[in-house]
C-alpha cells in the first residue's frame, strides 16, 4: 500500500506533489520520490526515508515544471533504498511511472526485457512497467499504455508520464484505489482523497479496469476495451483528518475493514492458481530441507505470539513437526534447546520489536535456521533473518493489531500446507481442499463485516463491565487469547482468556452472576466438551456470548447471545472467528470513549526491553 499523486495545470507541480504525499504517508513511509517535466525533459528526485528527507532535497534543488507525479512507498518487492524508490524510469528516461500494488508476473516480464537489452536499476516489480512501455511505444503514448496493460498481471494503481507527450498524464487501476481531483484549468490524481482535499472536493473515483487521460482542461475516462465511460462526480464532504482514515472514525476500524484485501494480497502469488498447493518463491525449500527440520520454535510478542500459537496447531497437524511457541522476552533467557536442526520462526508486524529481534539473534547464535514473518520490508528482523515471508497487510497505524494478525494466520496456514506437502504428511486432496477454503476467506470476512449491528449492541450492553472472560478449546482457545488482548489493550476492561477445560481448576471461582463470558465453539472435534464448559459458566449465571459456525442450531440453546461465522475448514476458522472479537473490542472501546488508535501506555512498535 503506497501513496501516489499527480498534477497537471498552471501551477508548479512539486509543491502540490509534496503536500499531497504528506497526506498519504499513512499508506507508506519508507521512501519517496517525485518526477517533474520542466518543459524540455523529466527530472526525477527520490530518496529512502520519510518524506521530509525528499522535501529537503527538493528544497535545495527545486524541480520546476507544471506536470509531475509523486510516490510515498510501502515496500513489498525490494527493500527501502534510493534505487527502489519510485518514480521508476525506462532506459531512456522518457517514460516515468509510479505504482501502488503488486505486479505478480514481473519476474517473467523482467527476464524477457533483459533478454532484449533493457538495463534495470532496481529490485522492484514496478520498474518492469517503465521498461515495458518503452518496449511498446510506437509514437502513441495511449496505445503504448494499453499494450502494457495487456501484459501485466496483479493489482495496481499506475500513473504514467511521457516526455514526448507532456500535455497529459495517463492513469489506470486494478484492485487498488485511484481518484482524480477535478480543478479549474488543473487536475489532480491521487491514491486517496486526503491528498487532493485541500485543492478540490470534486472527484472521479476510478473503477477497476478504467483508464484516464488527464490534461489540465479535461479528464477522459474509458474502460478496458477503450469505450468512453461517463463518470459521476463524487463530492467529498469529509474533513482532512477523517479523509486520512478514509472516512472511518478510527484507523483500527479502517484496518479491520481492510482485512479481505490484506488476506487476498498475502495469498497472492503463493496460492497456486488451480488450488493445487502452495509455493513460496522466497523459500524454494526441498524435501531435504524439510527433512532437516526436527523441531520448530516460534517466537514473538503480543498479538504476533498469538498468531504463533495458531501456527503451532496448523504445523503440528499438517506437517507433523513438533512446535514450541515462546514469548520472546522469556525465550531469550531460558537457554532454549535449539540447534541446527531447529527452524526458528520469528513473527513481528513491525519487524522492530526489541525482544523479538534479540530472540532471533539468540536463535542464530545457537545455530538455528531462522525464518521471519513480518509486515515491514527491510525491517531489522527481516534483515537479520536467514529467510523472510512478508505479510502484505500494508501499513498498520492503529496500535491494536488486526489485519497484521489475520495475515500472519494466513502465512501460518500457507506454510503448514507447504511443509506438509513437501514432507508428504499432507494428502494432495486435503491440500487442495484447504487451498480452496483459503481462497474463499476474503469473501467470508467481507460477509462478516457486512452486519456488525448485533456486535455493536453487545458492546454497548456490556461495555461497562470491568471483568470479561474468553473461553475456548483447541484453536478457539488460541483465538480467545487474541480476543482478550484486543479488549484489554483498547477498552481497558480486565479480560482473561482460558482453555475452557481449565476453568474448573480454579478460575470458575471468578464466574459470578452477570459476568460476560465470550465462548468460542467452532471446533467440531471438541464441540460437545465446549458445550459442557458453557453449561458450567451458565450454571453460575454468567452472561454468555457464543461464537458458533453458521448452521449450528445447538449453541443458541446454551448461550444468551450468538454470533455466527461462516463455516470453513477447522484449521482456518481462527481467521474468521477473530473478526467479531476485534469488533467487540473496538465498539466496547468506542462505548467507553477510549482513544482507540492510541491506547494509554502502549506503542505500535516496542523497541525497548
Ligand atoms: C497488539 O495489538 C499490540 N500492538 C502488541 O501486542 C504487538 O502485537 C506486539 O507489541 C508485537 O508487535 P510486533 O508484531 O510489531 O512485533
Amino acid at each position: 500500500m503506497c501513496g501516489i499523486v499527480g498534477y497537471i495545470g498552471p501551477d508548479q507541480a512539486a509543491p502540490f506533489l509534496l503536500e499531497g504525499m504528506s497526506k498519504l504517508e499513512y499508506r507508506g513511509y519508507d521512501s519517496a520520490g517525485i518526477a517533474v517535466f520542466d518543459g524540455t525533459e523529466i527530472h526525477v528526485d527520490k530518496s529512502v526515508g520519510r518524506l521530509n528527507v525528499l522535501a529537503k532535497k527538493v528544497d535545495s534543488h527545486p524541480l520546476k515544471g507544471q506536470l509531475g507525479i509523486g510516490h510515498t512507498r510501502w515496500a513489498t518487492h525490494g527493500r527501502p533504498s534510493d534505487a527502489n524508490s519510485h518514480p521508476h524510469t525506462d532506459c531512456t528516461g522518457k517514460f516515468v511511472v509510479v505504482h501502488n500494488g503488486i505486479i505478480e508476473n514481473y519476474l517473467h516480464l523482467k527476464e524477457k526485457l533483459i533478454a532484449k537489452g533493457h538495463k534495470f536499476t532496481s529490485e522492484t516489480d514496478t520498474e518492469v512497467v517503465a521498461h515495458l512501455i518503452e518496449e511498446c511505444y510506437q509514437g502513441d503514448f495511449e496505445a503504448a499504455v494499453k499494450k502494457v496493460l495487456e501484459q501485466i498481471e496483479g493489482s495496481y494503481a499506475l500513473v504514467f508520464m511521457c516526455q514526448d507527450e507532456p500535455d497529459k498524464l495517463i492513469c489506470t487501476k486494478q484492485d487498488n484505489p485511484l481518484v482524480i481531483g477535478l480543478g479549474e484549468g488543473e487536475n489532480f490524481i491521487a491514491s486517496d482523497i486526503p491528498a487532493i482535499i485541500s485543492r478540490t472536493r470534486k472527484t472521479y473515483i476510478l473503477n477497476d479496469g478504467e483508464m484516464a487521460i488527464v490534461t489540465k482542461d479535461s479528464v477522459w475516462v474509458m474502460n478496458r476495451q477503450g469505450v468512453p465511460v461517463t463518470k459521476k462526480v463524487f463530492e467529498v464532504n469529509w474533513d482532512a483528518e477523517a479523509a486520512e482514515r478514509g472516512g472511518y472514525e478510527h484507523f483500527m476500524i479502517k484496518e479491520i475493514y481492510e482485512q479481505p484485501k490484506a488476506v487476498r494480497e498475502t495469498m497472492t502469488g503463493r496460492l497456486a492458481k488451480d488450488d493445487s498447493g502452495v509455493t513460496f518463491d522466497e523459500l524454494k525449500w526441498t524435501k531435504e530441507d524439510i527433512a532437516g527440520i526436527k523441531k520448530i520454535a516460534v517466537v514473538a510478542c503480543g498479538t504476533a505470539y498469538h498468531a504463533g500459537i495458531v501456527g503451532k496447531y496448523l504445523m503440528e497437524n499438517l506437517a507433523r513437526i513438533p512446535v514450541e511457541v515462546d514469548v520472546a522476552s522469556e525465550f531469550r533467557y531460558r537457554s532454549p534447546i535449539i540447534d541446527d536442526q531447529t527452524l526458528t520462526i520469528i513473527i513481528s508486524q513491525s519487524g522492530e520489536t526489541l525482544d523479538t529481534l534479540a530472540a532471533l539473534k539468540e536463535a542464530k547464535k545457537l545455530g538455528s535456521r531462522t525464518l521471519a514473518i513480518t509486515n515491514v520490508v527491510g525491517s531489522s528482523i527481516a534483515r537479520e533473518s536467514d529467510q523472510v515471508i512478508y505479510t502484505w497487510a500494508g501499513p498498520e497505524i492503529a496500535v491494536a493489531s488486526t489485519k497484521a494478525y489475520t495475515t500472519q494466520l494466513i502465512v501460518m496456514a500457507l506454510l503448514a500446507i507447504y511443509m506438509g506437502s513437501l514432507k508428504g504428511t499432507l494428502e494432495q486432496e486435503k491440500a487442495r481442499e484447504l487451498c480452496r477454503e483459503l481462497r474463499n476467506l476474503p469473501n467470508q470476512i467481507h460477509e462478516l463485516l457486512e452486519d456488525v449491528e448485533p456486535i455493536k449492541t453487545f458492546a454497548q450492553q456490556y461495555g461497562f463491565k470491568e471483568d470479561v472472560f474468553f473461553i475456548g478449546r483447541s484453536l478457539d482457545y488460541a483465538v480467545a487469547l487474541e480476543g482478550s488482548l484486543k479488549l484489554k489493550e483498547i477498552s481497558y476492561i480486565h479480560a482473561e482468556a482460558y482453555a475452557a477445560g481449565e476453568l474448573k481448576h480454579g478460575t470458575l471461582a471468578l464466574i459470578i452472576e452477570g459476568v460476560p463470558v465470550i465462548a468460542l465453539a467452532t471446533q467440531k472435534d471438541v464441540y460437545e466438551k465446549m458445550l459442557s464448559n458453557i453449561k458450567e459458566v451458565k450454571a453460575r449465571d454468567a452472561v454468555v456470548i457464543g461464537i458458533g459456525l453458521k448452521g449450528d442450531e445447538q449453541i443458541e440453546k446454551y448461550v444468551d447471545h450468538t454470533i455466527y461465522i461462516p463455516a470453513t475448514d477447522k484449521f482456518l476458522t481462527p481467521i474468521l472467528s477473530v473478526i467479531p472479537l476485534q469488533l467487540l473490542a473496538y465498539y466496547a472501546a468506542v462505548t467507553r470513549g477510549c482513544d482507540v488508535d492510541k491506547p494509554r501506555n502502549l506503542a505500535k512498535s516496542v523497541t525497548v526491553e
